[in-house]
């Protein structure tokens, strides 16, 4: 073999890198090469066929082409490797000038701040937030709160059946029958119970056939109307505004004894008459009484020991005259322009407060 051999190798290996773009080429041509049947191995096989004083002239020319190819292999492998990384890390780059991307903030449900103004009004003077069950036996919905099977009063309140003993709760009065129930006879019981409730009405703008209701029960020894009084007297102020008064007027319930009416004097026009009030100057907002001897006797607690008071409101009655909502319907379809217009401001309230 002639060492020119040798210099048209090297000499080809430098043709051949110049059309070298890719890693892949230039492996492939390490191969073509330097590899096990490459051509500078086929070079160095040769050795055994020359004579003993030709073999180190020639290893060492072979050497030589190996070192260069192997050099420039390597170092154009790392220039490959150098681009790549600094391609990825172009493409990677944040550009720190973008402009972000806006958060879209949700609003709380207008129904549901005004439960949790209310809970928080109630927690605040000791009560205990209980809960109760969708799915209620008649005799929890309306037995046990004195209105056994044949009572006309069953009448007020158009019920959705499952079957003859269970139904979806009319009311969250049941929950007091079960606080009670649970807490075996020894007072005091101090709860409130917000949910879901539900009655066979055709839906418009003031009647859905599932709304809310909040239950409250105060029972112990010595309770007393004025105790009822005071508190939703407290109530009305928190609520509706520091210079709110109540009214009571009798009324009925099957579950209290006596029972009223609470209306609150109009936040509109305060008393004038408006079209919120409908000209009277009050507006109705809850039920309330004195808890019916025979209810706390069903419930396992002494009526000439214990006496209590109860109330149930309409928190969408409530949502509604605060925000100046006119269709209780817009509580349930989740229309997300409805529920936008009550962005939380920063001091905490609600941006379309209207009282
Ligand atoms: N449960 C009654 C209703 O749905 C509201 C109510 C009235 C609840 C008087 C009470 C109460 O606890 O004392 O119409």
């Amino acid at each position: 073999m002639e060492t020119s051999s040798i210099d048209e190798i090297r000499h080809a290996f430098d043709e051949a890198l110049k059309s070298v773009e890719h890693k892949k080429d230039l492996q492939d041509l390490k191969v073509e090469y330097l590899g096990k049947k490459g051509k500078v191995t086929g070079l160095m096989k040769e050795m055994k066929n020359l004579s003993e004083e030709d073999k180190p002239v020639y290893g060492q020319k072979v050497n030589e082409v190996r070192t260069h190819i192997q050099g420039i292999i390597d170092d154009t492998l790392e220039k490959f490797e150098n681009e790549a990384l600094e391609a990825q890390l172009k493409a990677e780059t944040i550009d720190v000038s973008l402009p972000g991307r806006r958060f879209q903030l949700g609003s709380p449900h207008p129904l549901s701040r005004t439960i949790e103004d209310i809970e928080d009004f109630f927690i605040g003077l000791g009560y205990r937030v209980a809960e109760g069950y969708e799915v209620e036996t008649d005799y929890y919905n309306f037995e046990a709160l004195n209105l056994p099977k044949s009572h006309p009063a069953r009448d007020m309140q158009d019920t959705f059946y499952f079957s003859d003993e269970i139904l979806l709760r009319t009311h969250t009065s049941p929950v007091q029958v079960r606080t009670m129930r649970s807490e075996k006879g020894g007072g005091p019981v101090k709860i409130i119970c917000p949910g879901k409730v539900y009655r066979r009405d055709s839906d418009d703008a003031t009647h859905s056939h599932q709304f809310t209701q909040i239950e409250g029960l105060v029972v112990d020894e010595n309770i007393r109307m004025s105790d009822l009084k005071g508190t939703l007297q407290l109530f009305a102020k928190e609520i509706f505004g520091p210079d709110r008064e109540i009214r009571l007027r009798p009324s009925y319930f099957p579950f209290t004894e006596p029972s009223v009416e609470v209306d609150i004097s109009c936040f509109n026009c305060r008393g004038a008459g408006c079209s919120v009030c409908k000209d009277s100057g009050w507006i109705e907002i809850l039920g309330a009484g004195m808890v019916h001897p025979n209810v706390l006797e069903m419930a396992g607690f002494d009526p000439d020991k214990f006496s209590g008071f109860a109330f149930g409101m309409g928190p969408d009655r409530v949502a509604m005259l605060k925000y100046g909502i006119e269709d209780i319907r817009n509580f349930y379809t989740n229309d997300i322009r409805f529920i936008n217009q009550f962005k939380p401001t920063e001091d905490g309230g609600v941006h379309n407060e209207s009282i």
